[in-house]
């Protein structure tokens, strides 16, 4: 299963992938990593995996469509069986859906539909709920919706701060997204056997 790996900052659930494969635990190729602005962690930790990256600068585009155009063409070239948006913050037009129908997935820090968009953790801490967490789920046009393929709770304890809890969801959406990735490249494998 070939997999291109879309990310916006540090890209440390895009590691998790890459030690995952590295360890021989997770059986799928990491065609490419692909970032919305140069200078991305994301970025760096692929080139020292040794993976090829690429880059579709969203300020470089004065039109919005333009962008997702380009985005489509640069992640179509590798001609991936699933395109994983791992941190990915941008909102992509529904060609880029269309041209990866069924393929597009998402991981999200909270339990959607709660709390989705750019700021996940700080909204369930803003509401005051006491149990959040992160969401796996193929990505449809809209802001983090799509049907859902795994969930886990993480509780929000009292001296969390935006940051504590982030990175303790992150432990769990790291867990989440590779055995996710595993069993889709199970079924994918047996597929391609039947
Ligand atoms: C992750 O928690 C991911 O769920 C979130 O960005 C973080 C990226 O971390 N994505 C969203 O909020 C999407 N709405 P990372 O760059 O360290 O992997």
């Amino acid at each position: 299963m070939r997999i291109v790996v879309l990310v916006s900052g540090t890209g440390s659930n895009l590691q998790a992938v890459i030690d995952a494969v590295q360890a021989g635990d997770l059986d799928i190729e990491i065609a490419a990593v692909g970032a919305d602005r140069a200078g991305t962690y994301g970025v760096e930790r692929s080139v020292a995996a040794g993976i090829e990256t690429f880059v579709v600068d969203f300020k470089a585009y004065t039109d919005r469509s333009e962008w997702n155009a380009a985005l489509t063409e640069a992640v179509a070239a590798y001609q991936p069986d699933v395109v994983v948006s791992s941190g990915f913050m941008r909102i992509v037009s529904p060609e880029f859906i269309d041209a990866f129908d069924g393929k597009y997935l998402n991981t999200h820090p909270a339990l959607l539909p709660s709390f989705p968009g750019a700021h996940g953790v700080r909204d369930a801490m803003a509401y005051g709920v006491k149990v959040t967490g992160c969401t796996v789920h193929w990505a449809d046009a809209g802001v983090d919706t799509g049907p859902i393929i795994a969930q886990e709770a993480v509780a929000i304890e009292d001296y969390d701060t935006e940051d504590t809890l982030h990175e303790r969801i992150k432990v769990v959406e790291r867990r989440l997204l590779v055995s996710t990735l595993a069993s889709l490249a199970a079924k994918h494998a047996a597929a391609r056997t039947i």
